[in-house]
């Protein structure tokens, strides 16, 4: 087995974490000063969002230069000291590779954009304006829509063509069928691996290429009739573009001249289609599995997911999950803080990796931001569907004590996002000295599932208890210890008669999500509160 395998990786967008020199911004220093309670949550591994210099129009996700480090977050010799020290601790850190898009201001988009006949001219997607009257600026190449809202083609009056991008209009797309790019782009990689990173989260890698003869998308036979234009047609073109697993194998390839890094990439798809980025174990690692994040949070639908996705994967396709990032709303809001220490235990005793996003380890919520402070180009891109896709609510600063900005950066300072109204009672600090907090029960989840083979690499099989709102699953590895998971997604108190399925095996409840639970450990009359989650220790099993 290997690190990324049995081990949790947990996220950090790195302006909300922790600031450090008093600009209102996260920074790696900070992150450094963080690592002791990083370490603390049992958690494996770091994914840190992009700390690349940029112009911060998509923040940081518009990248000027894949080789150095955002003063803001600080230099190129702070990176060595983290990854130095996450190391000393026995702590990996995976990097953020962007690689469908640069920024703007990357040197290669402003030579390209330079002239026609730059020698650089084909790294991005340039396109004539469709034939016909009318100004060229609005006679669009095609239909192509971006996921920002918007066309995906922007005109440049200064060689009058448009160029392609499915983001922010800072986001140029790189052109992969060009012979330079991929290259450049495995270069870019070799820079951070040469450095000592453990692996990359790779944005959007199942956008990288583009339809060769730039047709026209389809209508999508199944959009709502208000749909938005994005939603309204098939993404036939611009995703799973025949030739994706050629470029992401030659990624593959790169980490493989390495020891023991990884990729894992961002893949918004139905699990059929996602699990072919595995490949034949030469693709991805993983392929982000995000059902946790869009399935309505029932115990039916969760049950037939895990089936199907199980089902899905290769044969030796390794399993993941995911709770939250900084492109979803967060967990706590999605589905009540009951619930969201019910989803803490699914999501750390479920076969395969977990991924938690910061802050979800002590409830944080999503905070409302009005429109007037709003920062995020995707929803200033789209007012109308601010509430719904605005991505600064799960952005905040990370809310690590009571004082005036939460320990996320001075008392003068001006938090780059606003904090949430109730973070004087929700913090870490808070949170440390009861054992009966969120923080406390992610870190003995978590403990639970380092020390236990059954857990961190056992098998999973499911377990009917004819309960609709009970999810039930049991974790076994020949030679230790067996486990029951029972979560009660329901608002109603089970009693349970667990014989037959404990076939009279020894054990004893291991961990609940009610740190009040009274009730003792009966098989054959064994109580679960509503909104809890129980583990079950069966000796030997
Ligand atoms: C990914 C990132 C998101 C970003 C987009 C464009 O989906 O997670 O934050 O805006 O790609 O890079």
């Amino acid at each position: 087995m290997h690190w990324w395998q049995t081990g949790i990786i947990y996220q950090i967008y790195p302006r909300s974490f922790q600031d450090s020199n008093a600009d209102g911004v996260g920074d790696l220093n900070g992150i450094i000063r963080r690592l002791d309670y990083l370490k603390s949550l049992n958690i494996d591994a770091v994914w840190i969002s992009p700390i690349f210099p940029s112009p911060m129009h998509d923040f940081g996700y518009d990248v000027a230069d894949y080789c150095d480090i955002h003063p803001l977050f600080g230099t190129l010799a702070d990176f060595d000291r983290l990854l130095a020290e996450a190391h000393a601790r026995g702590l990996k850190i995976i990097l953020d590779l962007v690689p469908n898009h640069t920024s703007w201001d990357h040197p290669w988009f402003v030579e390209s954009r330079s002239s026609r006949d730059n020698p650089k001219r084909d790294y991005y997607l340039w396109r004539d304006p469709a034939p016909g009257d009318g100004p060229p600026e609005t006679r669009l190449p095609n239909n192509w829509q971006t996921h920002f809202g918007g066309d995906a083609w922007t005109y440049d009056a200064h060689t009058g063509q448009f160029y392609m991008h499915q983001f922010h209009r800072s986001q140029p797309e790189l052109n992969y069928r060009h012979p330079e790019v991929l290259p450049a782009m495995l270069d870019n990689m070799r820079f951070w691996l040469d450095r000592g990173v453990d692996g990359f989260r790779v944005d959007v890698i199942w956008l990288m290429l583009k339809d060769e003869q730039f047709r026209d998308e389809p209508p999508n036979p199944h959009a709502a009739p208000d749909a938005r234009p994005f939603d309204r047609i098939e993404h036939i073109y611009t995703a799973s573009v025949e030739g994706i697993h050629d470029i992401i194998r030659q990624m593959r390839g790169v980490l493989d001249e390495y020891d023991e890094r990884m990729m894992v990439g961002e893949i918004y798809l139905p699990v059929e289609q996602l699990v072919t980025y595995y490949g034949d174990g030469d693709e991805c690692h993983m392929p982000f599995n995000f059902q946790l994040i869009q399935l309505p949070w029932d115990a039916r639908v969760i049950g037939d997911y895990i089936r199907r996705y199980e089902g899905a994967l290769p044969p030796d396709g390794w399993p993941n999950w995911v709770l939250g990032n900084h492109d979803q709303h967060r967990i706590a809001t999605r589905v009540g803080q009951a619930q969201a220490r019910v989803a803490q235990m699914l999501l750390l005793t479920l076969r395969g990796t977990p991924t938690s996003y910061y802050g979800d380890e002590i409830g944080m919520e999503d905070v409302p931001i009005p429109f007037e402070q709003c920062m995020d180009p995707a929803a200033l891109q789209q007012p109308e569907l601010f509430e719904l896709w605005g991505r600064d609510p799960e952005r905040t600063p990370m809310q690590w004590d009571d004082s005036p900005n939460a320990g996320f950066t001075v008392p003068e300072a001006t938090p780059w996002l606003p904090l949430a109204a109730d973070y004087r009672t929700r913090n870490v600090a808070a949170q440390e000295n009861d054992p009966a907090s969120m923080l406390n029960l992610y870190r003995a989840l978590a403990a639970l599932r380092r020390a236990e083979p059954a857990l961190n690499r056992g098998d999973y099989e499911e377990v009917d208890l004819g309960q609709p709102d009970l999810l039930a699953y049991r974790r076994t590895w020949p030679g230790s210890d067996g486990f029951l998971v029972i979560l009660n997604f329901g608002s109603v108190e089970h009693r349970l008669d667990l014989r037959a399925v404990l076939n009279e095996s020894g054990g004893e409840v291991a961990l609940s999500t009610n740190p009040e639970r009274i009730h003792g450990d009966d098989i054959d009359a064994f109580h679960v509160a509503p909104k809890e989650g129980v583990v079950w220790r069966s000796n030997g099993r």
